[in-house]
């Protein structure tokens, strides 16, 4: 299918969709919002759901090896200290002293943290300064900041040459108080990943559900980081949802299953839709590793504003197993019953984030086009994603064509997500339905009376062909599946 994307400030028209068709739009926007949150409306829940779903599929119904978890998001405090999030789980951060504005000194030249890396200290991605909450236009392009010399720094909000504070490491975890008593509280944190929960969790999972190495616990779920810089719309925001797998493999095993998870996740974006040319490997230089890892790919996708990370498949090796062990006295061992040999099993990880995923295939389907001299705009959603699968017309308000159309609606909804609408000009309904990606339209006009034949137009090629009305719902089903 040939793209026909306009170059001009993609990102704004995608944003200016969401919110127009309330995919997904600014939260608590009555009081003028709050930093780089965002609210899903009705379809933008469903595109959402959709992409999770699949996920979840393909790891524990794809996987007879791979069960689900649904862990706390506030874990034991000491969780954070064992995990090495409490020490390292930073970013190097600057405030200028004239426009007071924040920035991660990784992506401004001369801060002696050097500028132009794709990949930040610690968790970071490197997608560079997002340019706070809002429209998410952004700078992000994995290229870092400034571009002068090493001793020059220039602020990127104010222009303001050498002005910014001395580098601190600033801690991402969003922190909180537990119990009602203020004099009995604990402090403790939001989970920064989803996985330490399947870390703590995953003796009571391997003897319950009697699975033997190699295997895996998947789990979605929210988590929080408390972003020194946040944006490119639902890129980099401070709540957001991971998709994360871990998979506990024996001590040597590690390598083959890193390219087999690597091929996996690809694939994954492919089921998606996501056009393949915009899709890269990045591998983490050692140097560079997250404080966990032995080694990190992360799979990139080419957005509006630059690549941008959207899942890391990392070698995590014993490290957070043994740190448990340590810390809570507990047993992390795994003793393989064929061979007798006890020992600590090595993890390789996929984390993916939802909303990015989410934001890849939006920015993926968006397409403009030229019909009638007028312009559309529409989604090119793979039919599994898209919220709606068909919009049911009747051409004209009157003859009876509602009642049929109707009726056709009120049969499919049994069966699929379908949409009924007679309001505005039949060319107005199939823009509206374009906007949010609903891959087909049925229309039933002045020749159902006849024959009762209905129209069915693709959204994308515009092509149109009758069906018998009673076949409608096969027709869907031989497509969507
Ligand atoms: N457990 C490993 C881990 O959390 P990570 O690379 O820090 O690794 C995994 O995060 C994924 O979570 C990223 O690839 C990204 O898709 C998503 N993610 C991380 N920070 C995010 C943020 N601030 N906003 C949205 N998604 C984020």
């Amino acid at each position: 299918m040939a793209k026909n994307k306009k170059s001009n400030d993609p990102m704004s028209k995608l944003v200016a969709l969401c919110k127009r068709r309330g995919i997904v739009f600014q939260s608590s926007e009555i009081y003028g919002g709050v930093g780089s949150t965002y609210d899903y409306g009705p379809y933008g829940v469903t595109i959402k759901n959709n992409i999770e779903r699949l996920w979840w599929d393909e790891m524990t119904l794809k996987h007879e090896n791979i069960v689900g978890l649904d862990s706390a998001v506030i874990l034991h405090p000491k969780v954070w200290d064992a995990s090495g999030h409490l020490k390292n789980f930073s970013d190097p951060m600057v405030d200028c002293k004239e426009c007071k504005g924040r920035f991660r000194a990784d992506q401004i030249n001369g801060t002696g943290y050097g500028g132009g890396s794709d990949s930040g200290a610690g968790y970071s991605d490197g997608t560079g300064y997002g340019g706070g909450s809002g429209s998410g236009a952004g700078y992000g392009d994995g290229t870092g900041y400034g571009g002068g010399s090493e001793d020059v720094n220039v602020c990127p909000k104010c222009g303001s040459k050498n002005s910014f504070t001395e580098v601190r490491e600033f801690n991402l975890m969003f922190d909180t108080t537990m119990g009602p008593v203020a004099d009995d509280t604990v402090k403790t944190f939001l989970r920064p990943e989803t996985c330490q929960g399947i870390f703590l969790d995953w003796k009571i999972v391997q003897e319950s559900a009697r699975l033997k190495i190699p295997f895996g616990i998947a789990q979605t779920g929210k988590a929080f980081r408390n972003e020194i810089t946040t944006g490119n719309f639902i890129f980099r925001t401070r709540e957001f949802t991971q998709m994360e797998m871990q998979y506990f493999v024996k001590p040597g095993e590690t390598s083959e299953l890193i390219n087999y998870w690597k091929e996996q996740r690809w694939n994954f974006y492919l089921s998606l839709g996501i056009n393949e040319e915009d899709l890269r490997w990045h591998e983490h230089p050692k140097d560079k590793l997250a404080h966990y890892a032995k080694e990190a790919w992360d799979i990139e996708y080419k957005f509006p504003f630059g690549w941008g990370e959207l899942e890391g498949v990392h070698d995590r090796g014993d490290f957070d197993l043994k740190a448990h062990q340590e810390s809570s006295g507990k047993d992390m061992t795994y003793f393989d019953d064929q061979t007798r040999e006890r020992f600590h099993p090595q993890i390789v990880e996929t984390s993916a984030g939802l909303n990015r995923a989410m934001l890849a295939v939006l920015a993926d389907a968006y397409r403009e086009d030229e019909q009638a001299g007028e312009q559309r705009i529409y989604l090119a959603l793979a039919p599994h994603i898209a919220p709606v699968k068909a919009a049911i017309f009747p051409l004209v308000k009157k003859g009876g064509l509602p009642d049929i159309a109707h009726a056709i609606y009120t049969d499919l909804r049994k069966h699929f997500p379908v949409f009924y609408d007679f309001q505005g000009s039949i060319g107005k309904r199939y823009r509206r339905m374009d906007e949010i990606g609903t891959p087909y339209g049925i229309t039933v006009d002045f020749q159902t009376l006849e024959d009762g034949t209905v129209t069915v137009r693709w959204r994308d090629t515009l092509q149109q062909e009758r069906i018998h009305k009673d076949k409608v719902g096969e027709f869907l089903r031989d497509r969507l599946g």
